[in-house]
């Protein structure tokens, strides 16, 4: 049997409910939601608005209209980026980011954004100081802070509930990207005062691939990365106003945002503490399990119940992807290895460039899935 550990990447399996949603939506809502006024094109048009009104309520957000469904995380930060910075604007960021803001912040360089990068401390975590520090240095040019909620190489959680109502109060835009924590922590955008909120849908929310959603506090206007029909204002050349027509061009992905309802629904069943507290249990027994093998490293957080789900670890001077091709061919234990796509976060950790090896269970993760993988670790050093 496999053992899947790679949750931080897309979770796997989903819940039977998820399954359900999405197959009952691509059989039976044929239509295309906001193309027509027929009554399949209507039944569609209900099932997105169902849809964005579950993921505005599961994360505080009042105006449903502000949820922008894109078709993962990084659309939906390079919405962000592209459509709210210009030339001249500073941007503030960490050295934990993922490919999925390093890139278009990159790419914006090019275009005269600045970008300045915040290290962290040892564990990972920013500190909220050096990062008022790095907004500070230059105020008056400083448009946006772009953080992690949670970093997908160690688990550390970022200070954002201290951060945002700072941000706020001087003026900066604060762009959260939450792929390893909505679903898994509890996030009221508006409480936390984020102004700009990307999220997958595919990861800890549990639904399908080819979902994910951009949150755009009212009064701003980002400029769409896409262009096209929007079902709202035919007659214009020019995209429509309103949100979220003005972002959403296209047909949308309905059997996943179906898909996605219910694996929200899942997580409010569930408890998402419950959920929470199972990975930090499987966690925990990784942790002690690892701590017992001779040459290992842990990075991030020490105390499991600081992680955002997932561990990193090497093993001496093993090759991390050695050692995650030998699980998955001997063992059928799928885990990560490598540079997890945030070769900054490997920088500043010191695993560049040989990365590390990641752990990420799920909520149907067993203890027994656990225990196999440390088992086979054991195997392997005694061997080598
Ligand atoms: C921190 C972080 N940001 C962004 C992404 C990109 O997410 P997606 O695959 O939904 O585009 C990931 C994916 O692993 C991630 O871990």
């Amino acid at each position: 049997m496999t053992i899947y550990l790679d949750n931080a990447a897309t979770s796997y399996p989903k819940p039977e409910a998820v399954y359900q949603a999405t197959d009952q939506a691509l059989r039976n809502l044929g239509g295309s939601p906001g193309r027509g006024s027929h009554r399949m094109a209507l039944d569609a048009g209900r099932q997105l608005l169902d849809a964005r009104e579950c993921v505005a309520d599961f994360f505080g957000i009042r105006d449903s209209s502000r949820v922008v469904f894109t078709a993962n995380a990084t659309e939906a930060i390079n919405l962000a980026l592209f459509g709210i910075l210009n030339p001249g604007d500073r941007v503030v960021t960490s050295t934990m980011e993922h490919n999925a803001v390093i890139r278009p912040l990159h790419a914006l360089q090019s275009r005269g954004v600045q970008v300045v990068k915040v290290p962290p401390g040892p564990d990972g975590c920013l500190q909220p100081a050096a990062v008022r520090d790095a907004v500070m240095a230059d105020l008056q040019s400083t448009r946006m802070l772009v953080l992690t909620h949670a970093s997908n190489v160690t688990g550390s959680i970022q200070p954002i509930e201290d951060l945002g109502p700072w941000c706020r109060r001087h003026g900066i835009l604060l762009l959260v990207d939450a792929a390893q924590t909505a679903g898994l922590l509890p996030i009221h955008v508006e409480e936390m005062a984020i102004d700009l909120f990307a999220a997958p849908g595919h990861k800890n929310l549990m639904g399908p691939p080819g979902c994910g959603l951009l949150y755009v506090r009212e009064g701003l206007r980002p400029t769409p990365l896409i262009y096209g029909g929007s079902g709202a204002d035919s007659a214009s050349e020019l995209p429509p106003e309103q949100l979220p027509e003005r972002l959403e061009s296209g047909t949308a992905n309905l059997p996943a945002l179906a898909g996605l309802q219910a694996g929200i629904a899942f997580i409010r069943e569930t408890g998402q503490h419950i959920i929470r507290r199972h990975k930090t249990e499987l966690l925990t027994h990784l942790s002690e399990g690892l701590r017992a093998l001779p040459g290992i490293t842990l990075y991030g957080p020490s105390a499991p119940e600081n992680l955002a789900g997932v561990l990193s670890f090497n093993l001496a001077d093993h090759d991390p992807a050695e050692i995650a091709f030998w699980l998955d061919t001997e063992h059928a234990v799928c885990v990560r290895a490598g540079l997890h796509c945030a070769p900054d976060a490997h920088r500043t950790l010191g695993t560049f460039p040989r990365g590390t090896i990641r752990v990420s269970p799920g909520y149907f993760s067993r203890h027994e899935d656990i225990h196999i993988l440390i088992k086979s670790l054991r195997t392997l050093l005694k061997s080598a």
